[in-house]
């Protein structure tokens, strides 16, 4: 597996460099032509610059919005080849190919800083952040790796392969929406005193909106992401301006209408048909950040602003491609250029659950709110197969494992019908093909790679993939050749003569048209199943949000699609029977919870095994189990719910910089109701030898003292040697005297031969002999010496254990801290923030504030807050990262958290996983 794993890395670098020469050349060449292109208009899209050209453009401005494009300003300039002045700021850059600057252009790279530091970035802006190879993020420093032509290229509506008879399209649920128990907690009046410290702290919360805000308009407008350290801008999501969609909801809720209109401006420009950053369009990110982002502000503002319902349809229908498969299962990396859209696939053969499962809220909510059924059949469909899936079985009964083969096809029993068909010796033309040769785009091979290694953006855990790339590459698995991340310029493009070869009846075919049978690999259906033989089970990254919509879709829905039910409580008993674990806690009266993730290979009450993880993705789940348990009726969840949640705020607590990590482990209780601390056990989970250590200590000194017996036995004797040849040469007296006189305590004899004792070849013991002082003979009386300063010396079970604590800077209480990071994620607070909603109680205002002080004490920047490398300790260096959930959802949680308690109530509105309310049915 690890072989595997390194191997296709290796596969994929050397792809990566091929690539990059490609490239070069290409760009190179390409380069001068491009001037002309550079004086027409049209073919520079870049948002935020020479306004809207586009082809769906209008200049029209949104309603009810004053426009103040600022057009003028705007300038096509032509980018100087030596000095590229990109991502300074929102001042234009032209989204034209540039040829890549080596990694050795040191000069470029300074000229660069040079220019940063013209437009008030700060001096210590490391050069060498700028190289990121390999990472599809285009962070505004360098030229963009993504960018493939010179021309831009814009997707187009392609010809759907498999569609859907307009009889066969699943509809919205009909009827009246059913009664479902109040979320809120009833509450009553406040006095004027708790009024006044809830407005004041949420006035706080505001205040870091309005300079977050103000950062990204000012350094990043038009871009995905302020860099809040740098002052410059990263292009992650597409280059669509993902912190400035992403936020337009909260912008409104906490009552900034002045830049939520000036937002819609810019809205305006998004033209989501081309990408200059990216070839594949990742679904799901998209759909949670920009759909679900569109759709929630005109929602919450009330349904006026047509724009922003406008670019929502926009947006899904492009996105809506991706699920014109044989299953209809969606293709979560979407590669949009039309000669790639069009092309029949099949959904990955391993997609991690929470992309597959996180579409439903938004497609659901702009179904309703456009009353096209096609919105909700497309994310129906995937429901269903979780559905089907759950009632048959997986081997955590109930839930799902974190990678999926969504494929549609069961490649055993493949393999198994093809053997038996070469057996009675049918010549099947398609056997002489490799994989790599067949039409189809095998989105599947893609996705076993970047599915998982994207699936990090979100939902894993920061930091963790630097391979992230959209850059095409084969390897090998399971002894298949499998492209990854086709991508035009490099990969062959299919023509029909491929398909010539494949079947004889289609070969006069110059072209295929969309009657045709599409080209797809034979295939035996299958639902959805495990993807790989070893199945890992988690509410965590790549698995959280899909259970997260269960509860959320059935709210949505106004109770009316009771699978939903079915799905959440399967869930909650799966969670109960196999995940939750209470922590041992040197505070035994903290009665918290977490989940952990078993790891099977089918057969869990045998061969799993758990991790007792603590990751801050999962903290989503206090509020998962609250809002669940009160819709359902379920009393013990809403308490799990607590615990949950409050497991959460205590690891913000265990740490100086009060902040939780991104990822670490604890110890289990056996016993959730009899949870002792144990500090043996504690210190033996610290260190995994613990066991063998004594041994291995216990033979160091038993060869210790050997080899000291040894030593000093050679010492002796070359003593003895030298006295008789000292005395032999002096006084050849009687032998016994000098035996005794050895025997005895003679500081002078001992003394009298050192220059030659201590220029003999032995070491260690000779060495030492002065040390020892006068007199001593090093024999048995050495144990004040144990040996401590000795590197080879194996070092103690306390010894270890101390050490580590130390070394590691570990919390008490935590087994290691593996991802130390905090990346201004959303999910703890958005559990207090339920639980407080749901229950009424001041502790979790409370110890939110804490939380938010903790937040902004460490992570706060000149412009805006910054992700920070290390919460172990105070003032960790900041990464100059801001994600667009921190103003989408982070400061929102916060700032509803101390909101009167109506406003974005759960019992009108119900959130996607990206913070975004969705209106209720009522
Ligand atoms: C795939 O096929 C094999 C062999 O025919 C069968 O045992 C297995 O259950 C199938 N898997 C699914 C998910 O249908
Ligand atoms: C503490 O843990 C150790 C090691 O697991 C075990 O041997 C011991 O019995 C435990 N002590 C108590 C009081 O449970």
């Amino acid at each position: 597996m690890l072989h595997m794993r390194r191997y296709r890395y290796y596969v994929l670098f050397t792809a990566a460099v091929v690539l990059l020469l490609y490239q070069f050349s290409k760009g190179s060449e390409q380069w001068h032509p491009s001037a002309s292109i550079l004086s027409n208009p049209e073919h520079d899209r870049d948002r935020g610059s020479s306004g809207i050209t586009s082809s769906h453009g209008t200049n029209e401005l949104p309603q009810q919005v004053n426009g103040k494009t600022g057009n003028d300003q705007n300038k096509v300039s032509i980018p100087d080849l030596k000095n590229p002045t990109y991502g300074s700021d929102n001042t234009d850059h032209v989204n034209v190919n540039r040829p890549p600057v080596s990694n050795s252009d040191t000069q470029g790279k300074e000229k660069q800083v040079f220019e940063y530091d013209k437009d008030g970035a700060k001096k210590e802006t490391p050069a060498q952040l700028v190289d990121k190879p390999g990472k599809n993020v285009w962070d505004g420093k360098q030229p963009n790796p993504g960018a493939h032509t010179t021309t831009t290229a814009h997707w187009t509506r392609p010809t759907q392969n498999f569609p859907i008879p307009d009889d066969e399209i699943i509809p919205l649920p009909a009827g009246k929406p059913k009664k479902i128990p109040a979320l809120q907690y009833p509450f009553g009046k406040e006095t004027k005193e708790a009024r006044l410290k809830r407005e004041d702290r949420q006035e706080k919360v505001k205040l870091e909106m309005e300079r977050s805000w103000a950062g990204y308009m000012k350094y990043a407008k038009g871009h995905d992401e302020l860099s809040p350290v740098s002052k410059r801008f990263r292009d992650p999501f597409c280059g669509w301006a993902a912190t400035l969609v992403d936020s337009l909801d909260t912008l409104w809720i906490m009552d900034m209408r002045d830049e939520f209109e000036e937002a819609l401006v810019e809205v305006e420009k998004i033209d989501f048909t081309t990408s200059a950053t990216r070839t594949e369009i990742p679904v799901f990110e998209t759909t949670i950040r920009y759909l679900g982002g569109l759709i929630a502000a005109y929602d919450v503002s009330g349904a006026i602003y047509d724009i922003l319902l406008q670019k929502a349809v926009e947006l899904a229908e492009i996105l809506m491609g991706v699920f014109d498969t044989p299953n209809h299962m969606p293709i979560l990396y979407y590669n949009w250029k039309p000669q790639f859209a069009s092309q029949p696939k099949r959904a990955g053969a391993s997609v991690s659950v929470a992309e597959l499962g996180s579409l439903a809220m938004e497609f659901t909510r702009l179904a309703q709110i456009t009353k096209q059924n096609k919105y909700y059949d497309a994310v129906a469909r995937i429901t269903d197969a979780f559905y089907e899936w759950q009632e048959r079985g997986t081997s955590l009964s109930g839930i799902f494992p974190e990678h999926v083969d969504a494929s549609g096809c069961n490649r055993t029993a493949q393999s198994e019908l093809d053997a038996q068909m070469n057996e009675l010796g049918t010549k099947d033309s398609k056997n002489i093909y490799t994989r790599s040769e067949e039409p189809a785009l095998e989105s599947a091979a893609s996705e076993t790679t970047e599915g998982e290694l994207h699936a990090f953006e979100k939902r894993g855990i920061a930091g963790t993939p630097d391979e992230d790339t959209t850059i095409p590459a084969k390897f090998i698995e399971n002894g298949e050749e499998i492209h990854v991340g086709p991508d035009p310029a490099v990969v062959p493009k299919w023509t029909p003569s491929h398909a010539d070869r494949r079947s004889s009846e289609n070969s006069e075919k110059e072209t295929r048209s969309a009657l045709d049978k599409p080209l797809l690999p034979d295939c035996v259906p299958q639902g959805l199943a495990p993807s790989g033989w070893s199945e890992q089970y988690s509410m965590g990254g790549s698995q959280d949000s899909t259970y997260e919509y269960f509860p959320k879709q059935f709210l949505l829905l106004g109770g009316l699609e009771p699978k939903y039910k079915t799905l959440h409580i399967k869930t909650t008993e799966a969670v109960k029977k196999w995940l939750l674990y209470r922590p041992m806690l040197p505070d035994e009266d903290r009665d918290i919870r977490f989940t952990s993730k078993m790891i099977t290979k089918g057969e869990p009450e045998i061969d799993a095994t758990t991790e007792y993880e603590v990751t801050h993705l999962t903290c989503f789940i206090g509020g998962m189990f609250g809002i669940g348990g009160k819709m359902f009726d379920i009393p013990e969840d809403v308490e799990i719910g607590k615990k949950l949640t409050d497991g959460c705020i205590w690891a913000y607590e265990s740490t100086p910089s009060g902040i939780m990590p991104e990822g670490a482990h604890l110890v289990p209780c056996d016993d959730m109701d009899d949870c002792r601390w144990n500090q043996t056990m504690y210190d033996q989970r610290l260190d995994p030898l613990w066991s063998t250590r004594a041994t291995r200590l216990e033979e160091y000194y038993k060869a210790r003292a050997e080899k000291k017996r040894k030593a000093k036995e050679e010492a002796e004797r070359k003593a003895a040697e030298a006295k008789a040849e000292a005395e032999a040469e002096a006084d050849p007296g009687p032998q016994d005297n000098i035996e005794k006189s050895f025997a005895g305590n003679n500081g002078i004899r001992r003394r009298a031969p050192p220059s030659k004792i201590g220029s003999s070849k032995n070491s260690a013991e000779d060495s030492r002999s002065p040390r020892l002082g006068a007199g001593q003979i090093p024999l048995q009386e050495d144990e004040d010496d144990d040996g401590f300063n000795d590197p080879a010396r194996p070092i103690s079970h306390e010894e270890y254990v101390a050490k580590k604590i130390e070394n590691e800077k570990i919390p008490t209480g935590y087994v290691d801290v593996n991802f130390k990071r905090y990346i201004l994620r959303p999910e703890a607070i958005e559990s207090v923030w339920y639980m407080y909603r749901i229950t009424g109680d001041k502790y979790w205002q409370d110890k939110g504030w804490k939380m938010f002080s903790a937040i902004i004490s460490q992570t706060r920047t000149e412009i805006g807050n910054s992700a920070i490398d290390n919460v172990l300790i105070r003032d960790s260096r900041k990464v100059d990262e801001m994600e667009s959930f921190w103003t989408a959802e982070t400061l929102k949680y916060f700032y509803l958290l101390y909101s009167d308690p109506t406003l974005i109530s759960l019992d009108e509105w119900v959130l996607n996983t990206e913070a975004h309310p969705f209106k209720r049915p009522t």
